[in-house]
């Protein structure tokens, strides 16, 4: 489900957290300190939460087991 602009107080949309967390980021906290979501008034801390727990069940269990299989 496309949730659009996530933060409004800061702005931000679901677009760039998703693309924050394709950069390496794996938690909420992380996601406040890259892109300001959510350090206003906080209101949209449990979407952010929702959105990172979706990512992180979507990703292998462990990527660098996964990597080292592939390179055999
Ligand atoms: S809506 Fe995100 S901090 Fe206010």
């Amino acid at each position: 489900m496309s949730r659009g602009l996530v933060c409004i107080c800061n702005m931000v949309s679901e677009k760039e957290i998703l693309a924050t967390l394709k950069k390496g980021a794996r938690s909420t906290a992380e996601i406040q300190q890259a892109t300001k979501a959510g350090t206003s008034c906080g209101k949209c801390l449990m979407t952010i939460d929702r959105i990172v727990e979706e990512f992180l069940e979507k990703l292998p269990a462990d990527p660098q087991r996964r990597i080292e299989f592939d390179n055999q």
